[in-house]
């Protein structure tokens, strides 16, 4: 089947209220770390559409900006939002060369899958519809359009809620928003009516039109609520994160990942992870994250688009971005890894300890309370607690080259950029600025001076000045009595 998708995204979302957040357009809000727009791309590119179209608004920018360019789209502009039918017509100029089925889909659907648009598309085509449309039943019809049928199941029209009756607004088959059209059909487009009711376009219109004419159209009842929700509402937002967090728990539990506690873990759309992994409550693995094969991921981790090896370990309360952390490593607790950083095979950064935009060679040890900002840092080095690259000279940032099997002592300071020689020894609490040789020991603190019997002397001089502090205190007392006598003498010879 030659295919080219359409998605709706120019509506303006007013029920979703989101003017206090920046004027965010609907299809921009996030599931799972990915714009409903994008996952709608996402389903529609696994489909291999010769074209897709994106229809965009006013925030025709944004949207643009927004999109990974996983599909490549084109994007038509509805200037002002008139509504579905009007929306679709904006298309066809970019359709004009193409000839085959266009499916098109609201770009405010993100839980459609592949299968289930496959299922529908293969129908469309068997039936040798000129329009299809997709369907489900919805036990909260009222945000749909009604299908209304004919008592021999044919399709009649869709009716709107806003103009349905009473008695049409029971009816539980509702149109998802999702339509599979032939050329013919798109030629009706033009023959919709504004709907006065709302001042807009109704593509659903175009099933009455069609059906007027004598042209094939259908609806096929397939979808199930949970794929086929519309998201109007920031509470239907919620309801589509919360269907589509248990997709993606239930596909990771499948592939054999153990979660301690579901509901507090958060895993974006995206994310990869290998059997045999455990994850801890209230972990959060963002963006494009690939966590490998039996990996820990004990509690309060945060992992965004970072690759994990296999059988790393992620110690609680760790925040690793934009970094590499390779096989049998182990990273925290209360460890932070800065975008660019790679952490080599069982090498060990621990508590306390961040590394930013640094290579840390395999089997290399930063167990505690340490900087490492811009440093290539070679195999088998021990890094002490407290050391810290000097990476900033308050104009540009250094490199601090540190070489394999280096033992840097603790509380040491590098003022970058400064390489340490293969095998070469730091002393504890050494400011090192200049290069060290290999295998060389490097000591730059103050020499340790001794003072003999220091500890006697002080101790004879504070005893002395206790002395002299009694002796003067004695003595006072001695002249107040002296005084007061002298005081009671002269008061009993008056009286
Ligand atoms: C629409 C359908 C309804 C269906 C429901 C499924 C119409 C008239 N109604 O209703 O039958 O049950 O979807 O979720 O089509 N858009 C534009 N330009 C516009 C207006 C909307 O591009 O002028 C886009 C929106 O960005 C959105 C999509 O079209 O992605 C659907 O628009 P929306 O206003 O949400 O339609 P519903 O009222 O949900
Ligand atoms: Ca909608």
């Amino acid at each position: 089947m030659k295919l080219a998708g359409v998605v709706l995204a120019a509506g303006l979302g007013t029920r979703m209220n989101s003017s206090a957040s920046g004027g965010l357009p609907k299809v921009l809000h996030k599931l799972h770390g990915t714009t409903m727009l994008q996952h709608v791309l996402n389903t529609l590119h696994k489909l291999k559409p010769q074209k897709i179209v994106i229809i965009v608004g006013k925030h025709f920018k944004e949207i643009k900006e927004s999109l990974q360019d996983v599909s490549k789209p084109s994007f038509a502009q509805q200037k002002e939002a008139k509504g579905t039918g009007d929306a679709l017509l904006k298309a066809l100029p970019s359709l004009r060369s193409f000839k085959g089925t266009v499916a098109v889909i609201n770009g405010d659907t993100p839980l459609i899958t592949p299968e289930t648009l496959k299922k529908f598309l293969s129908l469309h085509e068997k039936s040798m519809n000129t329009i299809s449309i997709l369907s489900f039943v919805s036990q909260q019809p009222s945000s749909y359009g009604k299908v209304m049928r004919h008592e021999r199941g044919n399709v009649l029209s869709i009716v709107e809620n806003r103009n349905a009756t009473m008695s049409q607004k029971k009816i539980k088959e509702v149109n998802s928003g999702i339509y599979a059209i032939e050329p013919e059909g798109l030629c009706l487009l033009k023959e919709i009516k504004l709907n006065e009711s709302k001042g807009e376009y109704y593509l659903t219109d175009i099933v009455s039109i069609a059906r007027d004419k004598g042209i094939k159209v259908d609806a096929f009842c397939i979808g199930s609520e949970d794929e086929c929700i519309g998201i109007n509402t920031r509470e239907e937002l919620d309801r589509a994160r919360q269907l589509m967090k248990d997709r993606i728990i239930k596909r990771w539990l499948y592939r054999g990942v153990t979660f301690v506690d579901t509901n507090s873990v958060f895993i974006s759309s995206n994310i990869h992870i290998g059997r045999g992994t455990i994850v801890y409550p209230n972990v959060h693995l963002e963006g494009n994250t690939k966590i490998g094969k039996r990996c820990t991921i004990y509690p309060n981790v945060r992992i965004l688009n970072s690759i994990i090896g296999d059988g790393a370990v992620i110690k609680d309360s760790t925040l690793i971005e934009g970094s590499v952390v390779k096989r049998k490593a182990s990273v925290g607790p209360f460890a932070h890894i800065r975008p660019g950083s790679e952490i080599g095979a069982g090498a060990r950064i621990g508590n306390f300890v961040e590394v930013k935009k640094s290579v840390i060679g395999s089997g290399t040890k930063a167990s505690h309370l340490t900087y490492l900002g811009d440093a290539k840092i070679g195999k088998d080095v021990n890094i002490g607690a407290g050391t810290i690259t000097c990476n900033y000279d308050g104009y540009k940032k250094n490199i601090t080259t540190i070489e394999d099997n280096v033992f840097i002592g603790s509380d040491s300071q590098l003022i970058a950029p400064v390489k340490i020689g293969k095998g070469a020894y730091v002393g504890a609490g050494s400011t090192i600025t200049n290069d060290v040789p290999s295998k060389a020991l490097a000591l730059s603190r103050v020499e340790q001076k001794h003072f003999e019997s220091w500890a006697i002397k002080r101790q004879l001089k504070v005893k002395s000045e206790q002395l002299k502090v009694k002796g003067a205190k004695s003595k006072e007392r001695r002249s107040k009595r002296k005084v007061q006598s002298e005081r009671s003498k002269v008061q009993s010879a008056k009286s």
